[in-house]
């Protein structure tokens, strides 16, 4: 079969680690008798620097025209670089919340997973950290804070700053019934996360949660307070199966889960719509720090592009390899320096992204 794949490299490291997952898809495509044609679109800073915005109209019609999007990272040192003296409507942040938006891209997948192997990564206790654990975080994207409303006034000389945080019924049932769908899939267990003791978004998001729930009685389920939830993630993290939340609170945990994994350079991410058609990129950002030092960790957009074979293309006997692929390569002892522990060999991410390509041709 051939696939068409929208490739974003964007910012800061997305070149570099796109370049890897794009190795692993091409090595899969030979093993495996699939064809996949990459086109290249432009977001984020790299399209300021040509286009003078963050996103075309002609960067979303290519998106939405292949069947599927692999992204890198967006943006840039938010403090230094000059894409934010901008607006903020035209800032590289801009043009991936645009993006999401118009391809409807509600679903963000999550799956913060420890590995065996990278135990010694992970910065918890070795009593905490147990046989491991495996979590997805199902977070809402295209509504909350993000796109509500926001507008800076200033009256008598007094600057004041606003952003409202919206979510209709509609918008909280379909995020709510693919995490219970997900759950069942999963360990059958959903832990919906809100602030409800404040926010009435939170107490809206409790009651359509909670009917969404009495359609899926096998289902164990339970709520918990946002910030109780980020102690939760450090205190205990074998007790999550599927956390579902909005989409603040799920950016803000997604990146507190990735640490227990051993770093944010292993936390891949989906975000669907309800078609097949998906983007993928890893959770982390641009990391403008180790941009072009061939020093960050591909492995999150890797799994990420493991993610579009099972999730968008319905190739699981692709994805698995991929997944074993790079458990095999931590298993012989190789790590990027944010995964690195005693006694292991450190690599660069051309390196990694080698191995994980030679680690797939003998499986
Ligand atoms: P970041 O995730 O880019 O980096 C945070 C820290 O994690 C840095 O020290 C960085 O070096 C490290 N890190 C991140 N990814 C890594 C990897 N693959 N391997 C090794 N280390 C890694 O977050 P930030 O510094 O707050 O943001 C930088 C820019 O990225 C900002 O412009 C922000 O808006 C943007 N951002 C984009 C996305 C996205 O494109 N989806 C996501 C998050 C942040
Ligand atoms: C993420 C990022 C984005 C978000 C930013 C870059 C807009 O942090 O994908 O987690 O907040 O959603
Ligand atoms: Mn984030």
């Amino acid at each position: 079969m051939n696939y068409k794949i929208a490739v974003i490299p964007g910012d800061g490291i997305g070149p570099e680690i796109v370049k890897e997952a794009k190795k692993v898809l091409i090595e899969i495509g030979e093993k495996f008798g699939h064809s996949f044609d990459f086109t290249e679109v432009l977001l984020g800073g790299a399209s300021i620097d040509v286009h003078g915005v963050p996103l075309t109209d002609e960067a979303i019609t290519t998106a939405r025209n292949n069947d599927a999007v692999l992204m890198g990272s967006i943006g840039g040192n938010t403090a230094t670089s000059p894409w934010y003296k901008l607006p903020p409507e035209k800032r590289p942040e801009a043009g991936l919340l645009k993006l999401r938006k118009s391809l409807n891209l509600f679903a963000n997948l999550r799956p913060a997973v420890l590995y065996n192997e990278l135990k010694g990564a992970c910065p918890l206790k070795d009593e905490i950290i147990g046989d491991g654990f495996d979590m997805m975080i199902m977070r809402e994207l295209t509504g909350g804070l993000y796109f509500g409303e926001r507008k800076t006034v200033e009256e008598d000389g007094v600057m004041t700053a606003y952003d409202s945080l919206t979510y209709n019924e509609n918008e909280i049932r379909r995020i709510a019934k693919r995490g219970f769908d997900i759950a069942m899939k999963r360990g059958k267990k959903v832990t919906s996360v809100d602030k409800a003791n404040v926010l009435d978004s939170s107490r809206l998001w409790r009651k359509v949660v909670d009917e969404v729930a009495k359609e899926y009685p096998e289902v164990s389920y339970e709520h918990m307070l946002v910030d109780n939830c980020a102690m939760q993630l450090v205190k205990d993290p074998k007790q999550f199966d599927v956390i579902l939340t909005e989409n603040m609170f799920g950016d803000i945990l997604s990146d507190e889960a990735s640490m227990v994994t051993g770093s944010i350079g292993m936390l891949a991410s989906a975000s669907l719509n309800d078609t097949k058609f998906g983007l993928y990129e890893p959770s982390h950002g641009s990391a403008p720090d180790i941009a072009g030092m061939d020093v960050a960790n591909p492995i999150a957009t890797i799994l990420s592009a493991a993610m579009m074979l099972r999730y968008s293309f319905d190739l699981d006997k692709e994805a698995d390899l991929i997944e074993a692929a790079v458990k095999e390569v931590l298993k012989a002892g190789y790590r990027t320096g944010d995964i690195l522990s005693e006694g292991k060999t450190k690599v660069g991410t051309k390196e990694m992204g080698t191995l994980i390509v030679d680690m797939i041709k003998k499986g």
